[in-house]
C-alpha cells in the first residue's frame, strides 16, 4: 500500500516541478527505476544480514521481504511503462534506437520478467505447490537478474555517470557481495568445516571482495556507457 501511494505522490509532485511533458517523462520514469532498485536491494540484503544480526532481530524485515520484492516489480512495471511509452515512443520506436540502448532495454526487460515471476510466486499457496526446494531455486535467479539490471542501468542510466552516483552504487553493491560471499562461507562451513575461526572467515571474505572490487570496477572499462560515449558523460567529465 505504501509502495503504491508513494508512486501516486511522486507522479503528483514530478508533475509540479516540471513543466514540459519530456523532462516529467524522464524524471519520472528514472525515479520509478530508482525505486524498483532500492526495494530489490533491500530485499536482497535481508537474509544475509540475518547472519549477521540473527533472524530475531530482524524477525520484521524478515517478514516484509515478500512485500518489498513485490513493490521492486511494481516500481519496475510503472519504470518500464513510463520509459516505453512516455519517454521512447512506445515499442514500434525500438527498432530505431542505437544498438548500445536496445541490449540495454532487452537487459532490463529480462529482469523485468524476472522480477514479475519472483512476484506472482510470491504467495505461501504457491510455494507449498512448488515445494519450498524448488521455490527456493527459482528465487535464487534473482541475483542473476539484478546483475543485469545493475549492468542496464550502467548502459543508459545518466546519473550513474555522476561520480558520487558511482561511489555510492559500488560501496553498496560490495556490501551486498561482501555480505553474501559471508553467508556463502558459512553455509559451506556447515558442511566441510574448513573455516579457521572468526580470523579465518574475515580473510577468506576479504579475498572474495577484492576478487568482487575487481569485477565491478571493470564494468565501466568493458562495457560502454551511451551518455559518456555520446556527450563525454553527463556532466562533460
Ligand atoms: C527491473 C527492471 C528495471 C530496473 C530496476 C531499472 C532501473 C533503472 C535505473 C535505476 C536507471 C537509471 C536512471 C538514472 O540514471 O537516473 C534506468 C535507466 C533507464 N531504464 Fe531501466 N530499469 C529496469 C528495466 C527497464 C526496462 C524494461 C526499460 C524499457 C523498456 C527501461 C528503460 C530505461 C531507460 C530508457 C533508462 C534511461 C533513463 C535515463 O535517461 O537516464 N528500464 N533503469
Amino acid at each position: 500500500m505504501l509502495s503504491v501511494l508513494s508512486s501516486l505522490f511522486v507522479v503528483g509532485v514530478v508533475r509540479i516541478t516540471f513543466e514540459s511533458d519530456q523532462l516529467f517523462y524522464i524524471r519520472l520514469q528514472q525515479l520509478m527505476g530508482l525505486f524498483s532498485l532500492l526495494f530489490w536491494y533491500v530485499a536482497l540484503i535481508i537474509s544475509p544480514l540475518t547472519y549477521i544480526f540473527g533472524k530475531q532481530k530482524l524477525r520484521h524485515l524478515v517478514y516484509a521481504r515478500r512485500a518489498i520484492g513485490v513493490s521492486a516489480a511494481y516500481f519496475a512495471i510503472l519504470h518500464l511503462c513510463i520509459a516505453l511509452w512516455g519517454q521512447l515512443g512506445g515499442p514500434s520506436e525500438l527498432v530505431r534506437l542505437p544498438e548500445l540502448i536496445q541490449t540495454s532495454l532487452l537487459l532490463g526487460a529480462v529482469a523485468t520478467v524476472v522480477l514479475l515471476v519472483m512476484a506472482a510466486t510470491s504467495f505461501d499457496a504457491v510455494v507449498r505447490r512448488m515445494t519450498y526446494s524448488r521455490w527456493k531455486l527459482l528465487h535464487r535467479l534473482t541475483y542473476i537478474a539484478f546483475i543485469l539490471v545493475v549492468l542496464h542501468m550502467w548502459m543508459i542510466g545518466t546519473h550513474v555517470t555522476y561520480s558520487l552516483a558511482q561511489i555510492i552504487a559500488l560501496s553498496a553493491l560490495l556490501l551486498l557481495a561482501g555480505l553474501e560471499s559471508y553467508r556463502f562461507l558459512m553455509n559451506l562451513d556447515k558442511k566441510w568445516h574448513f573455516i579457521e575461526g572468526k580470523g579465518g572467515a574475515v580473510l577468506l571474505v576479504a579475498v572474495l571482495l577484492a576478487m568482487w572490487f575487481a569485477v565491478i570496477v571493470s564494468i565501466p572499462r568493458s562495457i560502454d556507457n551511451y551518455h559518456s560515449k555520446h556527450h563525454g558523460g553527463a556532466h562533460g567529465e
